[in-house]
C-alpha cells in the first residue's frame, strides 16, 4: 500500500424515486482509499453494498456528491471520457462471473483489450501472462461452463486485469464458492494488492475473509456504520 489515495468519495448520496416516495439509499458516504490497499465492505443485504460498488465503479451516478479517481472528478467527464476512463483504470469482478458462455476463455478474457483497441499480439502475450499467473493457462480453448466454480471466477479475474486497472471493484467474488475455493480466490486478490498495488474494494458477507483486509467499511441503512483498521494498516 502507497500513501497516494487513488480513490476518494465526498459526500454521496443516492437515491430511487420510485412512485411510493424517495428511498435514499446510500446517505453521506466519505471515505479514501489509498493506492494497493484492500478494503473490504460489510453489510446486511439491502445496505446499499452494490450500489455503493456501482457508482464506484462509474457503472451508476450518486444522486450527489463527487467521486475522484486518482484526483479526476469522474462525474463531470462526458460519457465517451468516462467509459475510457472506466474501460484503462476499472475492473470488475461479480458473484455469478458474468462470463460468455459461448466464447472460449482466452476471448472471454479477450475482451477488455479488444475494446480498447489493443493490437492481438499485445493482448495476447498479455492473457497468456495473466492465465499463467492465475493457474488456468491450460483452459484458454475451453468454454466457461466446462470450468469449475473457482476456475471460473479465476477468469473473470484476469479478464479484470487485462487493461492493467488501478482499482479492482468485487461485488461478493466468493458467494457462490466452497470455503476452500472461495480462500483461494481471496488469496489472489491480496497477492495482486501486495504484489502489484492494485487496489481492491471487495463486498462480502464473509466476516473471516474481511478480517483479512486493511481496512473493513461496515455499511448499514446506507450510512457508514463504522471503519476497522485491521492491524497491518500502518506496516
Ligand atoms: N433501481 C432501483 N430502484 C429502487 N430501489 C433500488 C434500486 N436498486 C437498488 N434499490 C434498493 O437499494 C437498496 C440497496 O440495494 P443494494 O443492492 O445496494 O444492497 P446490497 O447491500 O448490495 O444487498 P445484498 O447484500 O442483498 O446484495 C435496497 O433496498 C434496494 O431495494
Ligand atoms: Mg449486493
Amino acid at each position: 500500500m502507497s500513501d497516494e489515495t487513488v480513490l476518494e468519495v465526498n459526500d454521496l448520496f443516492k437515491s430511487y424515486f420510485p412512485s411510493i416516495g424517495e428511498i435514499i439509499v446510500l446517505k453521506k458516504i466519505n471515505f479514501k482509499i489509498k493506492a494497493g490497499e484492500f478494503v473490504c465492505i460489510v453489510g446486511p443485504s439491502g445496505s446499499g453494498k452494490s450500489t455503493l460498488l456501482n457508482i464506484l465503479g462509474t457503472l451508476d451516478r450518486p444522486t450527489t456528491g463527487k467521486i475522484f479517481i486518482n484526483d479526476i472528478d469522474v462525474f463531470t467527464l462526458n460519457d465517451h471520457n468516462l467509459a475510457f476512463l472506466r474501460n484503462k483504470k476499472i475492473g470488475f469482478i461479480f458473484q455469478s462471473y458474468h462470463l460468455i458462455n459461448r466464447a472460449s476463455v482466452l476471448k472471454n478474457i479477450e475482451i477488455p483489450c479488444i475494446i480498447s483497441g489493443e493490437g492481438k499480439k499485445e493482448r495476447l502475450n498479455r492473457a497468456f501472462k495473466i492465465m499463467k499467473m492465475l493457474g488456468i493457462n491450460d483452459k484458454s480453448d475451453y468454454k466457461p461452463h466446462y470450468l469449475s466454480g473457482g476456475q471460473q471466477q479465476r477468469v473473470a479475474i484476469a479478464r479484470a486485469l487485462m487493461t492493467n486497472p488501478s482499482i479492482v471493484l468485487a461485488d461478493e467474488p466468493t458467494g457462490n464458492l466452497d470455503t476452500k475455493t472461495g480462500n483461494e480466490v481471496f488469496d489472489l486478490l491480496k497477492m495482486l494488492s501486495s504484489q502489484y498495488n492494485t487496489t481492491i474494494i471487495m463486498v462480502t458477507h464473509n466476516h473471516d475473509l474481511a478480517i483479512k483486509a486493511d481496512r473493513i467499511i461496515y455499511l448499514k441503512d446506507g450510512e457508514i456504520e463504522k471503519e476497522e483498521y485491521l492491524k497491518k494498516y500502518n506496516i
